[in-house]
């Protein structure tokens, strides 16, 4: 593909950056105390090294009453103007033309109590159901001290050597609580009518322009608040006309946090908030960024080539693969290590706290740690079994220089990742095969498909080193019953091997559980291809038609032991998930043992310690964990002959993501 657009350079104000790729700001949480660390630096040395144009470091806080995280950066004060300093010198010194930009961020009622120590300010006081706390409404002179302290963060960004800086006034952050209805219940001449309403970002956005003469300004807007009574895509274009009078850029995201919609999970189709973007762009002459879910530089061009867009924010995907930019120009698309959408090691980890990584890329957060080692002997590695951890070991041991055999009992690549990409809104993990057959070509490792391994064979093969990867087994649940002919084990289901319930139950309530009731229910739905289709031919009304897409087809019930559903779930996919059950009527119920399956009934304990019976029911299914699937290993152990080391669910039942990461370990450790 020929990217015309892509690396187009484009001048923002005073300033031009290099292509239409921009990183934007993402709390990685790996500040110490608010300051900037070396991992931080060398996290983001290594994006400028990948190619990207401009990176967006934030949110920083600007002060205490807009620190959102513990773990966050901060400008509030001139203390951490020298690890600012290094950090920007470090990304100029990486890379001469990137452009580097401050974001500068302001919870307001977003903050919470127990991290500033008091009460969150906002325009009015309003609960917030993000930080559960009801802020304490700014005073005027509130209001010119947070606008102070915005002036004050940008002319320390100017000292500290960024580019630029830009608002993050998105999501329902501070600005965006002035901005909206539902948020601002002023009375004085910041509340009200719009004109009042946006009279604080102005005011700000003017005070930040006086100070720091000729730098550069962008501002971080939803493109629609997402939330009833709030501003919609419409509002936001007014808005965005007006304020795009005063600043370089605007920056297009999707709704608040709080929105019912989801922002930036696997199922938000790609490119989907683009028209939010395009939206705006209608409205203002300054440029602007589209973003969430631009994971493929293909699409990136296409929106910049509709002309809905001049610059593309590339999030996550970047954490998954740092030089994305470089090899989308050296046109090695197939190399893209893209990001899945899976949150769990972005979004999930820091609602837990814990640093940003990544489910793709094991180095992400650890560049410097993580270096490929150099080979010193070359040996024969033979993997068995290729799912992500064992694939994961073949690629670093192979290029590292090592020769990689991988065997295979099936008669294709990817193990446990051919379960995980069928459940709906699960498809881009299909990606991760579709790279690992292209590295097993790129770095010549060999393939033996439908190869059952045992010593005998391992004997033959002779190989310095194995890397036992053969996954796991699921637990069988003790219930009289377990071994009808129409009980069987969720993953069945999903490879194609299991037939589907009309009436259903599900025992084990955990994310393969859900992800399976989920799946059941809508078996048989129309697809969204036949749906276009037929309503583009107006063959089918289109509600009828939008029934059939979206509606139940079959009764599901999943009885879960503990007293939560989807326990493994991340905070960001978990709700989705659960809400989507709702709508599609599945029963969840919780606290419940399962005692009997018979013929066509399940009988289970309730959490009232009473029996109950689900009749009629016709296929059963148990989620109920797995167990390694270790027995090559004992053996080898036992023989003594050879080094080996044990990967993914075969040591101990992980996500993907931990199987990725040991796997990238055991790959550059030998
Ligand atoms: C861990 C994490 C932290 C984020 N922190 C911020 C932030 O501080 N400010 C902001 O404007 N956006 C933040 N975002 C949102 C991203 O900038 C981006 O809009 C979002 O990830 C969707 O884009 P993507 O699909 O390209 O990743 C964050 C995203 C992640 C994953």
């Amino acid at each position: 593909m020929k990217f015309f657009k892509l690396f187009e350079p484009l001048k923002i104000n005073n300033m031009t950056i290099s292509n239409r790729i921009v990183m934007p700001a993402i709390n990685l949480n790996y500040a110490n105390d608010g300051f900037i660390t070396q991992k931080l630096i060398d996290f983001y040395v290594e994006r400028a090294k990948g190619g990207a144009a401009m990176l967006i470091v934030g949110g920083c806080y600007i002060d205490l009453y807009a620190k959102g995280h513990p773990m966050m950066i901060s400008i509030e004060n001139d203390k951490y103007l020298p690890m600012l300093t290094e950090l920007t010198k470090a990304v100029h010194n990486a890379r001469s033309d990137v452009k580097v930009c401050c974001q500068l961020y302001h919870g307001g009622a977003y903050t919470y109590p127990q991290i500033i120590g008091r009460a969150p300010i906002a325009p009015s006081a309003v609960y917030s159901k993000f930080s559960k706390a009801t802020p304490r409404e700014m005073t005027l002179d509130d209001i010119k001290n947070e606008q102070q302290a915005f002036v004050e963060a940008t002319l320390r960004a100017k000292k500290a050597g960024f580019d630029a800086v830009e608002i993050c006034a998105n999501a329902g952050y501070l600005m965006d609580q002035f901005l909206s209805p539902l948020k601002n219940k002023r009375t004085d001449e910041y509340g009200g009518v719009l004109e009042n309403r946006i009279r604080f970002p102005i005011e700000t956005i003017e005070l930040m322009r006086s100070s720091a003469e000729d730098f550069n300004i962008g501002y971080r807007i939803s493109g629609d608040d997402f939330v009833p009574g709030s501003n919609t895509y419409k509002e936001k274009a007014i808005i965005a006309e007006i304020l795009g009078k005063h600043l370089d850029y605007l920056n297009v995201t999707g709704g608040w946090h709080v929105t019912k919609t989801p922002q930036t999970t696997m199922d938000v189709p790609e490119g989907c908030y683009t028209y939010l973007a395009e939206n705006i762009k209608k409205h203002v002459s300054i440029p602007v960024f589209a973003s969430n879910r631009i994971n493929i530089p293909e699409l990136a061009e296409n929106i910049l080539m509709a002309g809905k867009a001049d610059a593309i924010c590339m999030g996550r995907t970047l954490i998954a693969d740092p030089y994305l930019p470089i090899k989308a120009k050296r046109g090695e698309l197939r190399d893209i290590m893209n990001c899945v959408g899976c949150n769990q090691g972005c979004f999930d980890s820091i609602f837990k706290l814990s640093s940003v990584t990544c489910l793709r890329n094991a180095r992400a957060g650890n560049e410097a740690r993580t270096e490929l080692k150099p080979l010193k002997e070359k040996k024969k590695v033979m993997v068995i079994g290729s799912g992500p951890g064992g694939l994961e070991a073949a690629r670093v041991a192979a290029m590292r220089g090592h020769d990689v055999h991988i065997f295979e009992k099936e008669d294709k690549i990817g193990g446990l990742i051919n379960i995980i990409w069928v459940p709906p809104g699960r498809n881009e993990f299909k990606r991760m095969i579709e790279n690992y057959t292209y590295w097993i070509q790129k770095y010549g490792i060999t393939v033996h498909l439908q190869e059952k391994v045992n010593l005998d064979k391992i004997k033959e093969y002779n190989p310095d080193v194995v890397f036992v990867a053969t996954g796991s087994k699921p637990i069988l649940p003790p219930i009289t019953g377990i071994d009808r002919g129409n009980v069987y084990w969720a993953n069945l289901v999903f490879s194609g091997d299991a037939p589907i319930g009309k009436n259903s139950v599900i025992i084990g309530g955990g994310a393969t559980g859900i992800e399976l009731a989920i799946y059941l229910a809508k078996y048989g739905a129309l697809s969204r291809e036949a749906f276009d289709f037929l309503t583009f031919y107006k063959a089918l009304e289109p509600d009828v038609a939008l029934n059939m897409l979206h509606g139940a087809r079959n009764k599901v019930t999943v009885l879960e032991q503990l007293p939560k559903l989807g326990s493994a779930l991340g905070k960001t996919t978990k709700w989705v998930m659960l809400d989507k059950c709702d709508a599609l009527g599945i029963k969840m119920l919780t606290s419940v043992n399962v005692t009997e399956i018979g013929q066509n009934y399940v009988s289970y304990m309730d959490a009232n310690d009473t029996e109950q019976v689900i009749n009629d029911v016709d296929m059963v299914y148990y989620a109920t964990g797995v167990k390694p699937n270790d027995n090559l290993y004992s053996e080898l152990k036992e023989l003594g002959t050879y080094s080996v080391v044990k990967i993914g669910d075969a040591k101990k039942p992980e996500t993907v993501m931990e199987a990725v990461s040991r796997g990238y370990k055991v790959g550059n450790s030998i």
